[in-house]
């Protein structure tokens, strides 16, 4: 028995930042901006009132509408996230509540820009067992809540924005194998440094900017540029495959650059990656799902599909599947 995606649907706030808008708040520009990364705009979720559960829960009812069933169906619900609504309870049980999935327990995952795959490979494995028959695996980030908005290196790149997707059980389609990586050591170059127990908030962590993300872009870019890269490769290899087999790659949107380094690496077909980064920047958990939610209409069953992706921690890795429907 494997695990197959049986619907998928994304949600990204009405608001939009450009890089023009950019312009306007930090010293850089828009030619900066799209050469180093590849974005022109990200979605913002403005209103202080909403969080990242909400734009789970838009995205989670949007899924159960397309795949026809009720929120009482679901067993499970697994959030990736590293911005939850709050420390505990977990943005799982918000979303739950909020969707009213009275008949599911949660929980969330952190693993940064990875948080999708590892929250898809650890909603399979519960499919896989037999003991759970619909789990709702959501990837959302409500990035500004924790971007400095004075500091240029960072808040060019992120944006706000959910997906979800439903695993159910296949006995042909689905997840066929998952490789997935940690290295706590990457840490130093990529955190949030305050709000945690080690340093919980004080007057001084919030006078020096410490709840914000920090990241050493160079050393995180070379790290993400090998990772994503080697791991995408060796999915293929340890599955038999090559490039030519593959019809997706559902890679991270993180950086165009880091993108074109795994498709070279793949041997594949630039036509064949999914690429909204322009639109959205990155959204960390929701980046994946995103993409599929973009795709869905191109996507048919059978398809080959890798999920690639790497991000704080360092965390990083591949999915294969195949797709189950049209
Ligand atoms: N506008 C204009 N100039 C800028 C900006 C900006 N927004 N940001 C930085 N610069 C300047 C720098 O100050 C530097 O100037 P200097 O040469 O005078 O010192 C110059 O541009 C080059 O800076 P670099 O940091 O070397 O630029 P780089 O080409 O490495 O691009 C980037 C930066 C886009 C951040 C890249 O390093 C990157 O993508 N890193 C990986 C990001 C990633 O994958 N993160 C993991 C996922 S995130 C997560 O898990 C939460």
């Amino acid at each position: 028995m494997k695990a197959a995606i049986t619907a998928v649907a994304g949600y990204v706030p009405d608001d939009v930042l450009t890089n023009a808008d950019l312009e306007k708040m930090v010293d850089t520009n828009d030619e900066w901006i799209r050469s180093r990364t590849g974005i022109r705009e990200r979605h913002i979720l403005k209103d202080p009132n909403l969080a990242t559960s909400d734009m789970a829960a838009e995205a989670a009812k949007k899924l159960l509408e397309k795949r026809g069933i009720g929120a009482e169906e679901i067993d499970l619900i697994i959030v990736a996230t590293v911005t939850a609504d709050m420390h505990f309870p977990a943005t799982a049980n918000l979303v739950g509540e909020k969707i009213g999935a009275v008949n599911s327990w949660g929980f969330d995952i952190s693993a940064a820009c990875s948080g999708f795959l590892f929250a898809l490979q650890t909603g399979s494995q519960f499919i896989q067992a037999g003991t759970h028959n619909k789990v709702l695996v959501i990837g959302a980030d409500k990035m500004s809540s924790i971007i400095d908005y004075t500091d240029r290196t960072t808040c060019v790149l992120f944006g706000d924005g959910a997906g979800a997707v439903m695993l159910e059980p296949s006995e042909v389609e689905g997840i066929h194998d998952a490789i997935l990586h940690q290295d706590g050591s990457g840490a130093q170059h990529l955190r949030q440094k305050a709000g945690g127990s080690l340093h919980p908030p004080t007057a001084e962590t919030v006078a020096a900017r410490e709840h914000y993300i920090y990241q050493e872009g160079q050393p995180v870019f070379k790290a993400a540029v090998k990772g994503m890269a080697d791991v995408s490769y060796e999915i293929l290899q340890k599955n038999g495959l090559t490039g030519d087999d593959v019809a997706w790659l559902v890679p991270h949107q993180a950086n165009l650059r880091i993108i074109d380094a795994t498709q070279r690496r793949m041997g594949l077909d630039p036509k064949k990656v999914m690429i909204n980064i322009d639109r959205y920047g990155n959204t960390t958990a929701a980046t994946i799902p995103l993409c599929l939610s973009d795709w869905e209409d191109k996507l048919k069953a059978g398809d080959k599909l890798v999920l690639a992706a790497f991000g704080g921690g360092f965390t990083w890795g591949a999915i294969y599947l195949t797709w189950a429907y049209n």
